[in-house]
């Protein structure tokens, strides 16, 4: 059985993968410093596949604590790199926090990783690394623009960093997964996003505000040049995304790719407005959500949907979820999380 090591693993997506990853057969390790995580996690991944990842509470800040855990750990197979500070607010607020947890962790990695026999290596980067892109459906070649925020920085920093490294390494197998907007909970309604505080993003927002732990959700800005005057994005149901994980793993073990350093976007290809995505939610929902236009919100792009090709043809993945089912599994996460069903 294949080991992997999943950094950020209590987290929304890490949470995620390593379901699919034990679906899978693989033995997984999760690292998570419970910053923005809880242990509760571990036992819901366990009562869902049935099998409890072994786990390590461990900051990537604290290098000798990272050569310690993979000298313990030196027959793994590949690691999945989702431990990171994700608020784009935030970062603007406090760069040298993103920096500091975002870079310097990833070099520790990189730097102990390099060491093992096997180095294959998944980055979990941002479809925000295009900005507001010129040409849609945005495609892996499109441009990198100057980041909006510190966070989307250091996700492009993150890629350069692991180009710079597959290119004097050709041991060292990488892939970056750039995610447009994952949503959704697992099926099963044991898992999903918990944001901590306010919600920053917009379906955990629509769902707390549906079960009343907020009062209303701001739509920000009805003026855009789209077809209803709100914000387009590319919504992936995180279980989706999760598979995608898998795949790409799978991909670098068995050394299919012909470079040992590729790039891929994980999104459904189509893109929905905001007003959309409320619709869906009351569709599938049966409620009706109470929301007001407001003002934009600075830095949102009008619009970002992947061109899934590479993806498909290359990695052999596509989304298979619609946003109908994505809103459904977010809003019995959220009954589930508030203990109301
Ligand atoms: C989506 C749309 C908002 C909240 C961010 C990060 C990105 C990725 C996903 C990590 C926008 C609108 C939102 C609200 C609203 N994170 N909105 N009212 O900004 O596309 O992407 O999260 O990788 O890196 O940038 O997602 O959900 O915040 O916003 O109207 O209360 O919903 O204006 O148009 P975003 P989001």
């Amino acid at each position: 059985m294949d080991k992997v090591v999943v950094t950020g693993g209590l987290g929304f997506i890490g949470s995620h993968t390593v379901v699919e990853l034990q679906n899978e057969g693989f033995e997984v390790v999760i690292i998570d410093d419970l910053s923005n995580s809880t242990l509760e996690t571990l036992d819901r991944i366990t009562s869902i596949t049935g099998k409890k990842p072994q786990f390590e509470e461990l900051d990537l800040k604290n290098k000798s604590k990272v050569e310690a855990f993979f000298k313990t750990h030196s027959d793994v197979k590949g690691v999945i790199h989702f431990a990171a500070s994700k608020a784009v607010g935030e970062s603007v607020e406090k760069p040298l926090l993103y920096y500091e947890n975002n870079i310097t962790t990833l070099v520790y990695l990189l730097k102990t990783i390099g060491q093992l026999e096997s180095s294959n290596f998944i980055f979990s980067s941002s479809c925000t690394v295009y900005g507001q892109a010129d040409e849609l459906p945005i495609t892996e070649n499109a441009p990198v623009k100057k980041a909006e925020s510190p966070y989307g920085n250091t996700k492009q920093i993150g890629e350069e960093i692991i180009k710079d490294t597959c290119h004097v390494d050709a041991d060292f197998n990488a892939i970056s997964l750039r995610y447009f907007n994952p949503i959704g909970a697992h099926p099963s309604a044991k898992i999903g996003e918990l944001p901590i505080g306010v919600p920053q993003n917009l379906v955990p927002f629509i769902t707390q505000t549906a079960i009343g732990l907020r009062d209303q959700l701001s739509v920000f800005g009805d003026d855009y040049p789209t077809d209803d005057g709100t914000c387009i994005r590319d919504y992936i149901h995180v279980v989706d995304l999760a598979k995608a994980h898998v795949v790409a793993l799978q991909r670098l073990l068995v050394k299919r790719n012909t470079t040992n350093c590729e790039t891929f976007n994980l999104g459904t290809g189509t893109g929905s407005s905001v007003l959309e995505v409320i619709h869906a939610f009351e569709r599938v929902s049966g409620e009706k959500l109470n929301y007001e236009i407001a003002q934009r919100r600075a830095g949102d792009i009008v619009s970002a949907y992947a061109d899934t090709t590479k993806a498909n043809e290359v990695l052999g993945w596509k989304a298979k979820s619609t946003l109908d089912d994505a809103m459904r599994s977010a809003w019995k996460w959220e009954q589930f999380i508030r203990k109301k069903i």
